[in-house]
């Protein structure tokens, strides 16, 4: 007797029991009637190989990998995307049949598929992008947006030296201000990309001086607990195009349900609800 396997995946990090992403897939694999599981997994440092290692052996197909883990995975990785090299941390796994196992970073695609759901009307070939924050998720955010063609993307963060060792990662390829002149180039800004942590749920507020902010702008915000920080409350009241954050989240997961379970999940209202119940 043969028994088909039920391919298993999940999500790796620690503390797990807030990502947002087993609802999410649940939600999907359910909806479109497909077989298989997705589970969170809370994974100390010192265990990550060894789980990693361990999960083809159970019937995993992949995962996600995210906080702390995110850049450990990428020594374990055998076959590493070029845009996981680029940002330097991986948030996709996928256990091949052959036993090798390969690293990808979905971040940035998230990021510009829920831009271009939000915003339909921006124009990534015109205007500035501002991007505030120097960390990981600024990293896949700036990737993405020189993939997608935006003429000069404008960099600033409260330790200015972590922005300027960015752009050397990134060829020189934006221009870095310091974070006292982000007023000035958030007037100037087509695109204002929020990156950093502030606003979110038990985090204070973005303190930058918001008075600039005008219509014709989108404004972004990649938190997304609360789906409406006081960034984007300010931007709504200026009368810019404003997209929360949610969005990504959900949008990120997709290149990996795909592969995992073999077919192309929706990003709707509904993922939307499920991410969020
Ligand atoms: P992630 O990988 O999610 O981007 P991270 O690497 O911890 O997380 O980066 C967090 C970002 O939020 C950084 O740009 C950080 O600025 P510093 O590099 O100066 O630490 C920014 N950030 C966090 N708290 C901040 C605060 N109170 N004021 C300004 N920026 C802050």
């Amino acid at each position: 007797m043969t028994h088909d396997r039920i391919p298993l995946a999940g999500v790796i990090g620690s503390p797990i029991a807030h990502s947002r992403s087993p609802q999410l897939h649940g939600h999907w694999l359910r909806s479109m009637g497909l077989r298989g599981f997705y589970v969170p997994m809370d994974v100390a440092h010192g265990d990550l190989e060894r789980v990693i290692r361990t999960l083809p052996r159970m019937g995993f197909v992949g995962a996600n990998v995210t906080v702390p883990h995110k850049e450990s995975v990428m020594r374990i990785a055998d076959k590493i995307t070029d845009r996981a090299t680029l940002i330097g941390a991986a948030n996709t796994l996928i256990f091949r049949s052959d036993g090798t196992i390969h690293a990808d970073n979905t971040d940035g695609y998230g990021f510009i598929e829920n831009l271009r759901d939000g915003a339909p009307d921006w124009d990534a070939p015109t205007g500035t992008a501002l991007v505030l924050g120097a960390g990981g998720a600024a990293r896949a955010v700036i990737a993405s947006l020189a993939d997608a063609g935006v003429p000069e993307i404008v960099l600033t963060n409260r330790t200015r030296v972590r922005a300027e060792r960015l752009n050397e990662d990134f060829g020189q390829r934006v221009r870095v201000v310091d974070w006292v002149q982000a007023a000035n180039a958030l007037e100037e800004a087509a695109l204002v990309v929020n990156t950093t942590s502030l606003g979110m749920t038990g985090q204070p507020d973005l303190r930058v001086p918001l008075d600039g902010l005008h219509k014709g702008q989108v404004v972004t915000d990649l938190v997304y607990n609360p789906l409406k920080t006081n960034l984007l409350q300010k931007a709504k009241q200026a009368g810019c195009t404003t997209v929360d954050g949610l969005g990504m989240l959900l949008h990120q997961a997709v290149p990996g349900f795909e592969r995992w379970f073999g077919a192309r999940p929706v990003v709707d209202a509904a993922a939307r609800e499920a991410a969020l119940a």
